[in-house]
């Protein structure tokens, strides 16, 4: 079974929200799930970060519920008691960090020093909330806060935005980001269900980042695939360089299998930022990946991917970019 920290790694984003009105709680949930982002970190910023956990939790059974500014072990109780799956904290605060470990609670505590990076590696934590990362300095405050302590993860937020979150995920050191941006209080107040399902949807294709990578044909023979490389070097100049498996044409658009491959006709390569997180959300939209295609790079991350079946004769994959 996947973890709660890795299910919020694969989703890539967790919206960070202040509920007033617990009837607001169900809707905003729904429409959270509905764009492809289901987890939600419910706030301790008002009276009533409770009672939305617990409509949530009775409502939402596949929402991912955290509870955010946790501030006390109270809080973390009422929390957990509602049905919060995790408890994430602006600062680092040493008894709730000790209450969730000794409980077994998922814990990600806000950090903003180094200081305070040493004191929950010295408990043993791998993930940890960088806040408010904006104002810090961004990747770069990331970058050197995350130098001297190998295997630490963060979790960046205040300040991230449909603009910059791209950059966050792309750093090695980001596990997801966190933000209010896509349910601000405004849309949850006004309902507007469909704008935040909206922005969500936005968000995830801003998290995969899929492009056109190259199509890829089957030759079916080494003999045919240098046949294939000859007609198109000299009909229409594309340079040409030779791998195990394949060849790549011009600026890697066109890939010459050299032997039987997946596809009837060939495939189809589509760049990503993240194949975890685009086998997780490709995945919710229902179509999954065959396990043994996955190929991964030298540090262990998933460098490519095949979906299940084929479209019109052509595999399809996603690949790193
Ligand atoms: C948090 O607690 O994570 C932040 O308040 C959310 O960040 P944002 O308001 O900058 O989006």
């Amino acid at each position: 079974m996947v973890s709660i920290m890795d299910r919020i790694s694969q989703i890539g984003f967790v919206p960070v929200v202040a509920l007033h009105d617990v009837k607001k709680a169900v809707g905003l949930a729904r429409a959270l799930e509905a764009g492809g982002i289901p987890v939600i970190e419910v706030t301790y910023r008002t009276a009533k970060a409770s009672d939305c956990i617990r409509a949530i939790h009775r409502e939402c059974p596949h929402m991912l519920i955290g509870a955010g500014t946790v501030l006390t072990i109270s809080q973390v109780q009422e929390a957990v008691d509602g049905g919060a799956m995790f408890i994430v904290s602006p600062g680092y605060d040493e008894k709730v960090v000790s209450y969730c470990l000794e409980n077994r609670i998922a814990v990600i505590p806000g950090v903003s020093s180094a200081t305070e990076i040493q004191r929950a590696v010295a408990e043993g934590l791998k993930v940890l909330k960088i806040f408010p990362v904006e104002p810090l300095g961004g990747i770069s405050a990331i970058n050197f806060l995350a130098a001297p302590f190998s295997g630490i993860q963060f979790l960046p937020a205040g300040g991230i935005v449909m603009d910059n979150l791209g950059q966050y995920l792309a750093n090695e050191h980001v596990f997801a980001c966190g933000g209010g941006f896509v349910a601000r209080t405004n849309l949850i107040e006004a309902e507007d269900w469909a704008g935040i399902t909206d922005l969500c949807n936005k968000t995830v294709q801003t998290i995969l980042g899929f492009t056109f990578a190259h199509v890829g044909v089957n030759c079916g023979t080494q003999e045919k695939a240098y046949d294939c490389m000859k007609f198109f070097k000299e009909a229409f100049d594309q340079p040409a360089v030779e791998g195990r498996s394949s060849i790549f044409l011009g600026d890697r658009q066109i890939e010459l299998m050299k032997k039987p491959f997946y596809g009837t006709n060939g495939h189809l390569g589509f760049y990503t930022n993240s194949v975890e997180r685009a086998i997780y959300h490709l995945g919710q939209r229902g179509w999954d990946v065959m396990k043994e295609s996955i190929r991964y790079d030298s540090k262990g991350g998933m460098q490519s991917a095949y979906l299940q079946g084929e479209v019109n004769g052509f595999a399809v994959h996603v690949v790193k970019r």
